[in-house]
């Protein structure tokens, strides 16, 4: 077991890398020489990446690719996409050139509306407790004057401010349920800041307020922060074409096809199991823009899933319908993007991917992410009714097999060549190889 370590992240990198092969990897040098294989030789560039965390040792590679052919709106993109997961951009491209010549893919905004809140306690009246913030309330949200200055004139800043009394069910607990629009920044930090002048307003008012008894001036604060269940930030994507113009697939009519992947939907609204999975299946796309373009993916998963389930039962975040023979597809998403501040402008590689799509604003960003998840639940689906997801996913998976194998060029282009018409599964590929070794 390792030592425990005091101030570990004052070691210089080389330093904490000794400190790691020496207790973690039996002074194996290799491990030095694997770690510092993916260092970068630019200094400024390698920095800048140490810079984003405490305690990096290294950079960790995870494929940056395209998807071309979308059609959104009228216009078309090529989408970055940050994915290890093999066959997530080749369905994406697959649907893109599908829906591109059936009028391609609508989105809207609906709402960009962001939650933060002030959870504390107060040990009284809740009456005294509702004037008091009436009599502050504007107050309270001057104070924040100097944070929200510059939102402002970006079009963003605090849309209002709610006094909520949980007491029914903690307590003494309320909030300050405060809604904000953060124009083109996902406004974490913007968000955190108001809540924090929000929380000391708050307490330094109740302290001088005169209707309030000793009990009741003393506010306690238990925490400000924003909320990542942003159900009123949500942006809708959708396909549509007749259902003749739908997949004519062996032993599947377009009608029939049709029908299949309605049922498909269907089965994922109704089972939490499927759901999952479906949803699942979504946020592979929509990850991998949000992480390309330099988002909190973390924020955008735990958003959507808990708006799967915002009617108390975990469900599908699209629909499917068939009305008057045509076929209609959608996502309906929470997304709390930014395209300014954070990495973005960091990052060269999340400016890159910002480039490609034409520097979208924060609503563009948010249409066009809804849209890949969108094309991946379409490329998903239309594997599992028909040919099996299996199919897809080891043919992509073969190149990982056959890297695991160390196949030089020549091995690799016959071997592609041999599964263009054989079933690939581990095992027949480790055996193609060695025959082919032999
Ligand atoms: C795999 O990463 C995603 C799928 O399982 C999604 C789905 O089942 O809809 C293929």
């Amino acid at each position: 077991m390792a030592p425990v370590v005091s101030g570990f992240s004052k070691l210089s990198k080389s330093d904490k890398i000794n400190w790691l092969v020496e207790h973690h990897f039996n002074n194996d040098q290799k491990t030095i020489e694997i770690l510092k294989t993916y260092w970068n030789s630019d200094e400024k560039l390698q920095q800048l990446h140490d810079e984003f965390t405490e305690n990096t040792i290294s950079n960790y590679y995870l494929p940056f690719s395209v998807a071309p052919n979308f059609l959104i709106n009228g216009e078309r993109f090529t989408i970055p996409m940050a994915i290890e997961e093999s066959s997530v951009v080749a369905a994406a491209s697959k649907a893109a050139k599908f829906w591109q010549s059936r009028g391609g893919f609508k989105a809207e905004v609906l709402s960009t509306t962001k939650v933060g809140q002030v959870h504390f306690t107060f040990k009284g009246d809740n009456t005294t407790l509702k004037s008091f913030f009436e009599t502050i309330k504007s107050d309270l949200i001057s104070s924040a004057s100097h944070i929200t200055k510059n939102m402002e004139k970006r079009g963003g800043g605090i849309i209002d401010i709610e006094l909520r009394d949980k007491t029914d069910e903690i307590e003494n607990y309320y909030q300050l349920h405060c809604s904000f629009g953060t124009a083109d920044a996902m406004g974490a930090n913007f968000i955190n800041s108001c809540l924090e002048q929000f929380a000391d307003f708050l307490t330094n008012a109740a302290d001088s307020y005169d209707k309030f008894s000793d009990d009741e001036k003393d506010i306690e604060i238990i925490m400000s922060i924003l909320s990542n269940y942003v159900p009123e930030c949500i942006v809708k994507a959708f396909v549509s074409c007749p259902i003749e113009n739908l997949p004519n697939v062996e032993g599947l009519s377009p009608k029939a096809y049709a029908q299949k992947f309605v049922r498909a939907v269907e089965i994922a609204k109704i089972e939490p199991y499927r759901a999952v999975t479906h949803n699942k299946g979504i946020m592979n796309g929509i990850d991998a823009v949000v992480l390309a373009t330099g988002n909190d993916f973390r924020a955008i998963e735990a958003g959507a899933h808990a708006y799967a389930s915002r009617n108390g039962k975990y469900t599908s975040l699209t629909d499917a319908k068939i009305e008057n023979d045509i076929f209609q597809f959608s996502i309906q998403i929470p997304l709390a993007l930014g395209t300014v501040g954070g990495l973005t402008s960091l990052h060269p590689l999340v400016k890159l991917a910002l480039n490609l799509l034409g520097k979208p604003d924060a609503k563009q960003l948010m249409k066009i992410t809804a849209v890949a998840g969108l094309a991946q639940n379409f490329g998903a689906i239309n594997s599992l009714i028909t040919t099996g997801i299996q199919q897809g996913h080891m043919k992509m998976h073969l190149m990982n097999i056959l890297n695991q194998f160390e196949a030089t060029p020549s091995e690799k282009e016959s071997l592609i060549a041999y599964f263009k018409t054989n079933t690939v599964s581990h095992s027949k590929v480790v055996e193609q190889i060695e025959k082919l070794r032999k």
